[in-house]
């Protein structure tokens, strides 16, 4: 596949500040069928045409993803998504609640949508997202057309929520990326299933189940067991770092390093704390950076403190035990 923005084999990206001229640059790739990392307030993207199927497979290429996943199609305004997806009563008012913001909705596709099929994986139904982020806004109108974009790094990875951790693990299969600085939530988007008879959560993620519950004025049932294809993001070893985890460990053992939340045990070997605080807001910005900067000390075991599973506790504890499953 040729595409006019690849960069010479062996040239790594610097990632480049998000300004009005790189954010431009950023969308004359997008539109050439190139490959542009950008910042989200969730966590950094890989973003490409969704018009365009070749810049989308280049998607998969990139992420090495062992198959063809459905991607999130990332959109400036409302209006932009309903031309794409059928929206109905409880899609409408999650969007007027939430959007622009960190709420992904999966919805039945529109015949004529506008779309490369396999950003959808060829299902009958699109996730649509409409982000919050300056820059990633500024980039998809810039790009003027809706931009396929699975988080920014190789597949089963940890998600990245610094351009240096774009830089890292996708390197020269990028052909730029922008920097907006760290992702203010740090985690992915929450995705709610609404093509079906009820709404079901897909995926816990920025947006607190609780807030969502309260708009639709019911409990989400639960839809991550049932859906087909399972999401990446769904499967039990995922956001994978190099080091074995151990969950809920009060203080780490000889020879572990140690994540910590609230107030922390006297520690010898490597440790960050989440939140000293004890803060769910604070914990979620920092864990995939956290992960990360402790994986890189090679510890054989990374220990991690409890977290309590409310609020934003339950994606946090989501991600810990996908990133802690036997591979
Ligand atoms: O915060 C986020 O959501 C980030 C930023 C970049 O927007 N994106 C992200 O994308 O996390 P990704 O590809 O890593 O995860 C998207 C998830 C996948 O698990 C995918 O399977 C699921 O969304 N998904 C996409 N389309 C779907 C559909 N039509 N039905 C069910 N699940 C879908
Ligand atoms: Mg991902």
């Amino acid at each position: 596949m040729t595409v006019g923005f690849a960069l010479p084999f062996n040239t790594m990206p610097v990632p480049a500040k998000a300004s009005s001229e790189t954010i431009d640059k950023a969308a004359d790739i997008i539109r050439s069928g190139g490959l542009a990392a950008f910042p989200t307030e969730t966590v950094y993207g890989l973003g490409a045409d969704a018009t365009n199927g070749e810049a989308v497979a280049r998607i998969f290429e990139a992420k090495g993803r062992p198959r063809f996943n459905p991607l999130i199609v990332h959109l400036a305004a409302r209006e932009d998504a309903e031309g794409l997806a059928v929206f109905n009563e409880d899609a409408r008012r999650l969007a007027d609640a939430f959007w622009p913001g960190a709420l992904t909705l999966v919805l039945p596709r529109r015949e004529d949508a506008r779309l490369s099929d396999l950003v959808s994986a060829g299902l009958p139904t699109v996730a649509l997202r409409v982000p919050a982020n300056k820059t990633a806004r500024t980039l998809i109108r810039a790009a003027g057309v809706p931009i396929a974009a699975p988080s920014a790094n190789r597949s089963g990875r940890v998600s990245p929520t610094r351009a240096e951790h774009v830089a890292a693990d996708l390197g020269h299969r990028v052909d730029m990326i922008l920097d907006g600085g760290p992702c203010a939530e740090g985690l992915e988007s929450t995705i709610i299933g609404l093509s079906g008879p009820e709404p079901v959560l897909l995926r816990a993620g920025a947006v607190t189940r609780e807030s969502i519950e309260t708009v639709l004025g019911q409990p989400l049932a639960d839809g991550r067991a049932a859906t087909q294809p399972q999401a990446p993001g769904m499967l039990a070893a995922h956001y994978a770092p190099r080091a074995a985890l151990r969950l809920d460990a009060e203080a780490p053992e000889e020879g572990e390093a140690y994540l910590g939340f609230g107030p922390a045990p006297p520690c010898e070997g490597p440790n960050l704390n989440l939140s000293e605080s004890g803060d769910l807001r604070e914990a979620a910005a920092n864990l995939f950076a956290f992960l990360r900067l402790l994986d890189a000390q090679n510890p054989e075991t990374l220990a991690v403190a409890p977290i309590p599973g409310h609020g934003l506790g339950e994606a946090i504890n989501d991600r810990l035990r996908r990133a802690a499953a036997p591979r």
